[in-house]
């Protein structure tokens, strides 16, 4: 949701900070631009389009020390070359580049333009130069002018301002993600680590209400009241290899690839070598005494993840709700001390989830925060935070956080059952073996898929249902988001009892059915294959390639290794995963950066 970058050094460097928005176009691809401090003034590039474009218009007049640079996603105006950042103010002398929302631009804007400002866009971010040249004019130096502008602002924002006649960029973050990264005297500044990891490892994670002076021999960071604040530097393990494509056609393609060692690292070390028991560091048997229900907050993939987690709960008698966050935030569920709620978010910056975790914090639950980013917002914020250790994800598709989000979320619930329940699970035994297992059986579905093959016939429909029962109804969900967000053909997801009760209405002969078996509830979705085959609905079965039951009653099946029920739904997304992937593939479309879409949603 737009990417902010900036760099400061002894060199030129607008290289630097075009690479780090190559990085980040992840955030947001429809306009981009950089801005730099020359001899001459403030120079300019901006373009509608993705970094390839503003590469192509970017030339040797706007070589400095101190650059700033921005992808979009539109919120307030359409993507064109004047909607563009960086915006500057009525002089060109100050430059700003923006991600999140002002929401107090209409009046500041009405204040400003009365006051003789001329506004070039219809962004809500221009507001920023503009209050900025307004306290430069009544005498502020550029530092003091910077926070008196900011602190008019209200909403959410990363901004990286350069000011004529300074040495530095000035920055700062309220509710939107920006670390900075060392390397010797070069500092970068981005929304995320990814944008520099290529360039240094070493990460400061800035607060909010932080301001950082970048200057090209170093660095400074002052709090909200404008005194000196020391925030460390942390090295993150992610290696620039991580964030980059390796030969594959698609960051998606090589994100599925990566479960198997993904979900590897997000088991490492936490499962007892007998498989008797979760070893989870910072939560030992006991962590969660009484909590008495669980309430999961998320949004898309993550949701799926968390309506999975739901499912093993319930499954094992503890009491769990799974929340899309933004209904959350509208209309808070009732918590108490004894409810755990645990935000699941890839990023840690999603909006919708961090307004609906401060929620249940201000109302007295306890939180943690199940992510895949160190230092983002949502694990800084929550009173814990346990990791995925999924690694960079950099397609718009979230494919391989999702396994590695029920994987430590199975983990997770396993403690919360002895926990809460006092006694283990049936047969925690058999699904943290499972669990050790489940990056080889991943492995298999990805050598012996036969999801390619199959996509060419299910391409062209008017539409396609995902449906499924226990864990396998969130698979059925993820199945159709991944389909509809990377194909833009339709798709929808159902639990499969629900198909009946409307949907059934469109079930044709082209609209083909995947139907996803866990193993468990098998025959009552096999009831519900058979009333949409004689709908004469195409049927493939996602299931266990021992699930005899099932193979013999569909068209055709894409099989998986078999393993314990609650850990199938993992093999069978991946299946579908790889459907969505080669179906997008024929289509030619943008998989890596689908239409109207970015990673990274940061604002309501
Ligand atoms: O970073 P988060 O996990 O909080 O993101 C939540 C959703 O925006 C995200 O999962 C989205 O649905 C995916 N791009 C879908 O593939």
């Amino acid at each position: 949701m737009c990417g902010i970058t900036a760099c400061a050094g002894s060199d030129d460097v607008v290289d630097a900070v075009l690479t780090g928005l190559k990085n980040l176009e992840y955030r947001g691809y429809d306009s981009a631009g950089v801005a730099t401090l020359t001899e001459e003034g403030i120079g300019v590039h901006k373009r509608e389009g993705g970094i390839d474009r503003l590469v192509d218009v970017v030339d040797d007049s706007i070589a400095g020390r101190l650059g700033i640079g921005h992808t979009r996603w539109s919120t307030h105006g359409a993507p064109t070359d004047e909607n563009a950042h960086p915006h500057t103010d009525c002089t060109g002398s100050v430059a700003v580049v923006h991600n999140g929302i002002i929401e107090n631009y209409d009046e500041l804007r009405g204040e400003l333009s009365a006051a003789g400002h001329l506004f070039t866009s219809e962004t809500d971010t221009e507001v920023v130069p503009h209050l900025i040249e307004a306290e430069l004019a009544a005498g502020h130096e550029p530092e003091a002018a910077f926070r008196r502008a900011i602190d008019r602002l209200e909403g959410s924002y990363a901004i990286a301002a350069l000011i004529d006649g300074t040495d530095a960029i000035l920055a700062t973050r309220r509710g939107s993600p920006l670390v900075l990264g060392v390397d010797g005297d070069r500092r970068f500044l981005a929304s995320d680590v990814p944008s520099f990891l290529e360039f240094t490892s070493r990460v400061v994670y800035l607060h909010d209400g932080d301001v950082v002076r970048l200057a090209t021999d170093g660095h400074e960071v002052t709090d909200a009241d404008g005194d000196p604040v020391d925030r460390g530097i942390d090295t993150v393990d992610w290696g620039s290899e991580d964030a980059e494509r390796d030969g594959y056609d698609h960051y998606m393609r090589k994100e599925i690839s990566e479960q198997p060692d993904a979900l590897e690292r997000a088991v490492r070390g936490r499962i007892a070598d007998d498989d008797r028991d979760v070893v989870l560091e910072d939560f030992p048997p006991g962590t969660f005494d009484g909590i008495s229900e669980v309430h999961f907050l998320s949004c898309g993939t993550s949701h799926h993840a968390s309506l999975y987690a739901r499912q093993l709960l319930c499954d094992r008698g503890v009491p769990a709700h799974a929340f899309t966050a933004g209904e959350y935030a509208t209309t808070p569920a009732p918590v108490s001390e004894e409810t755990l709620v645990v935000a699941v978010t890839q990023s840690g910056e999603t909006a919708d989830t961090l307004a609906s975790l401060r929620h249940a914090d201000a109302a007295g639950a306890r939180t943690l925060a199940v992510t895949n980013v160190v230092g983002s917002t949502a694990a800084r914020e929550a009173d814990d935070a346990l990791f995925i250790r999924a690694g960079p994800e950099i397609g718009v598709a979230a494919t391989k956080t999702f396994s590695s989000q029920v994987a430590v979320l199975a983990l997770l619930v396993e403690r919360l059952t002895e926990d809460v329940t006092g006694t283990p699970s049936d047969d925690r035994e058999g699904m943290l073996s499972a669990l050790r297992a489940l990056p080889s059986h991943v492995g298999r579905v990805l050598e012996e898929s036969t999801a390619a093959s199959l996509a060419g016939r299910y391409g062209e429909a008017d539409g396609r249902f995902f449906i499924g029962r226990g864990v396998a109804y969130p698979v059925a969900r993820e199945g159709a988001l991944k389909f509809k967000e990377i194909t833009y053909e339709h798709a929808e997801g159902f639990a499969a009892g629900e198909l009946k009760h409307g949907p059934l209405a469109l079930v044709t002969r082209d609209t083909p059915v995947f139907a996803v078996f866990s193993g468990r509830h098998d025959t009552k979705t096999l009831n519900n294959v058979e009333e949409v085959r004689s709908r004469g609905a195409p049927v493939v079965a996602v299931a266990s390639e021992r699930n005899d039951r099932v193979l013999e009653s569909v068209d055709e099946c894409l099989a998986v290794p078999e393993t314990h029920p609650d850990l199938l739904g993992v093999l069978a997304n991946v299946q579908l995963q790889l459907v969505s992937y080669h179906v997008a593939d024929l289509l030619d479309r943008s998989i890596d950066k689908p239409r109207n879409l970015a990673k990274s949603v940061t604002v309501e």
